[in-house]
């Protein structure tokens, strides 16, 4: 459902992953849908209704615009069919709170994008980690840093609104990553600010327009785990150029650089106390390219096995509340507890495959 940007990868890895069958290709504009089901030569295009009536769909997966996450969300589960939703899993915690508690009472599945962590590079790190590679894990700094998507995206604004911005957009790729390393958070602070009330459309065929910015656009934010490492992390849409790394994980035997979790490979280099210099560690784990989708994977062989599934609700729940905690935290000028707890997500099995995650 919703067949946008994103949804091409999508669709490509779905049709190659074992346990799924894409059934259809919906969306608000049929055309749309018409146009990727072509595309990828999937038999059916659906509006909305059609796809929540179509008894033959298990899973939808929820590639709509952030804003309209919640209510869709809530519209798959009311239709009796397990969800799994891009990013974030919706811009307020209520919402997520209401979604969770109906699909608890239809007796449903929910996913939640971000699945990177699921990737080569982050789960070599998380086997690192817990080999004990850099000892007691302490501490991290984390940057996810540019200027802005008005000088990428033609139709920008509805980033500026209430419940997007660098800290919604990007911190869930950021707050799974940790939770995979580390564990949940059980507290966090920050400080926020708006940094220009209006942003101007550089180019293309809106250039000149003003935007309204309503929402943080740098977001600084400390966030200390309930297994003891604190860390920081900076979201901006303020920053033209920087050096700062992706993910820099401290711990007592040495300091990790953990590749950019918006992707499922990248350099994974070791330091500690007697070398002189980096070390590059190499991943030989599976799913090392653009494997999203592989969340929906794992929740298909869940559905069929009673297992746990790994990019879960329960994980995107407690990154909006962390995130809403974490604007909260800035308005109040304090620390805000965090309710949600989650279990790290098992890691892949060893004989996962690229196309098959098995049982
Ligand atoms: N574009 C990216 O690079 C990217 C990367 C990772 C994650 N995401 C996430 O994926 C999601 C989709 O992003 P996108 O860039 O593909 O967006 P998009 O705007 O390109 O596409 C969204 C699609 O959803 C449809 N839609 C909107 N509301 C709907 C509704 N209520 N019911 C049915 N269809 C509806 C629209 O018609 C559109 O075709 C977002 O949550 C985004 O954060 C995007």
């Amino acid at each position: 459902m919703g067949c946008g940007v994103i949804s091409g990868i999508y669709i490509e890895n779905m049709l190659k992953y074992k346990p799924l069958d894409v059934i259809a290709c919906g969306d608000l504009d049929i055309n749309r849908a018409r146009a990727a089901a072509e595309r990828h030569g999937i038999a059916k295009a659906q509006t909305v209704e059609q796809m929540l009536d179509d008894s033959e769909i298990e899973i939808v997966v929820d590639l709509t615009v952030p804003n309209a996450h919640a209510v869709v969300n809530d519209q798959i589960l009311a239709a009796g069919k397990h969800v799994y939703t891009e990013k974030p899993f919706a811009t307020v915690k209520a919402s997520a709170k209401r979604t969770m508690d109906l699909a608890k009472e239809m007796g449903l599945l929910i996913g939640c994008a971000p699945d990177s962590f699921l990737g080569a590079a982050h789960q070599t790190c998380r086997q690192l980690i817990d080999e004990g590679l850099i000892g007691i894990p302490l501490g991290a700094h984390s940057f996810m840093l540019g200027h802005g998507p008005e000088h990428w995206v033609p139709l920008p604004h509805a980033y500026y609104q209430k419940g997007t911005g660098p800290l919604l957009d990007m911190a869930p790729y950021y707050i799974s990553a940790f939770v995979n390393l580390l564990g949940p958070i059980r507290r966090v602070t920050s400080s926020a600010r708006i940094t220009r009330p209006e942003r101007v459309i550089p180019s293309g065929p809106r250039k000149g327009e003003v935007i309204k910015v309503e929402t943080p656009t740098h977001v600084v934010a400390i966030l200390d785990f309930e297994s003891g490492p604190v860390c920081q992390l900076t979201t901006s849409s303020d920053i033209w150029e920087h050096r700062l790394p992706y993910i820099e994980l401290y711990g007592s035997e040495g300091t990790l650089i953990i590749p950019d979790p918006n992707q499922y490979d990248g350099p994974i280099e070791f330091r500690g106390p007697n070398s002189s210099e980096w070390r590059p560690i190499k991943s030989d784990l599976p799913f090392g390219v653009n494997s999203r989708g592989v969340g929906i994977m794992d929740m298909a062989y869940a559905i069929r096995t009673g297992r746990p599934h790994r990019a879960s609700g329960a994980l995107g729940f407690h990154a909006v509340e962390v995130m809403e905690s974490i604007l909260d935290a800035s308005e109040l000028g304090r620390h805000v507890d965090i309710e949600s707890h989650v279990s790290r997500p098992e890691p892949l099995p060893a004989s996962a495959t690229e196309l098959d995650l098995g049982s």
